[in-house]
């Protein structure tokens, strides 16, 4: 490993503004997360990592808002997370509402999180079928009425293998009555969630 590969190089190289915190989403997705996200009052993260969109998030939510980040950031060799203290730096830069970093992984989360609706999920973690799938069984119906879900990696783009939560969204929750699609941007897809009585008519439809 080359020296500035390593996490506390990495995390000096932030800390001196010489490299940028990292992130897997593109330009195209961070906008269309910004576009949804404004004006939002709960917002939760699944998989922080650096955090960059966690300040994007906060940057544009309600000024009432609160955003919660939910990680594991496993701790290094040293005994430290260079990620969380870089996704903690770049949750200060903004000052919006309330930020949280939970640092667990999303089931432990939710089985902690009580009855509390939330109007903003992105969901960027465990992208297994089996990990997508615990996400959306656990979460999604703690999205209000009219709430959004974020998914990343769940639209096929090029050069990239396909994640096993471009299936699960494929299979699972496009169809999903409760949600309709709305938006998508390179491999993000927007959901939101129907209030309930129009779930129960469409459910209770016919021919
Ligand atoms: C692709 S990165 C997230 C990138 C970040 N959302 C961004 O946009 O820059 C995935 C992160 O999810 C975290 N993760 C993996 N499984 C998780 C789980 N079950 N719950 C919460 N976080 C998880 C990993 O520790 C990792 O930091």
């Amino acid at each position: 490993m080359r020296w500035f590969e390593g996490s506390a190089a990495r995390f000096l190289l932030y800390r001196l503004g010489l490299r940028a915190a990292d992130t897997q989403t593109t330009a195209a997705e961070r906008d269309c997360l910004a576009r949804h996200a404004a004006g939002r009052r709960a917002l939760v993260e699944i998989g922080v990592m650096h955090g960059v969109n966690t300040g994007l998030l906060r940057s544009v939510m309600s000024e009432n808002g609160e955003i919660v980040g939910i990680d594991p950031h496993p701790k290094g060799r040293l005994g430290i997370s260079f990620e969380r203290r870089i996704a903690l730096a770049e949750l200060r830069r903004h000052r919006r509402g309330k930020a949280r970093l939970l640092r667990q992984l999303s089931h432990e989360a939710a089985a902690e999180w009580g009855d509390r609706p939330i109007d903003f999920l992105f969901v960027d973690g465990d992208h297994s079928w089996a990990g997508i799938e615990r996400d959306w069984h656990d979460w999604s119906p703690r999205i209000a009425p009219g709430g959004l879900v974020a998914l990343h990696d769940s639209r096929s783009v090029p050069e990239r293998p396909d994640l096993d939560s471009v299936r699960f969204t494929a299979e699972m929750i496009l169809p999903d009555p409760r949600f309709r699609p709305i938006d998508s941007a390179d491999s993000l897809t927007v959901v939101e969630r129907i209030a309930d009585e129009r779930v129960a008519d469409i459910a209770g439809a016919s021919g």
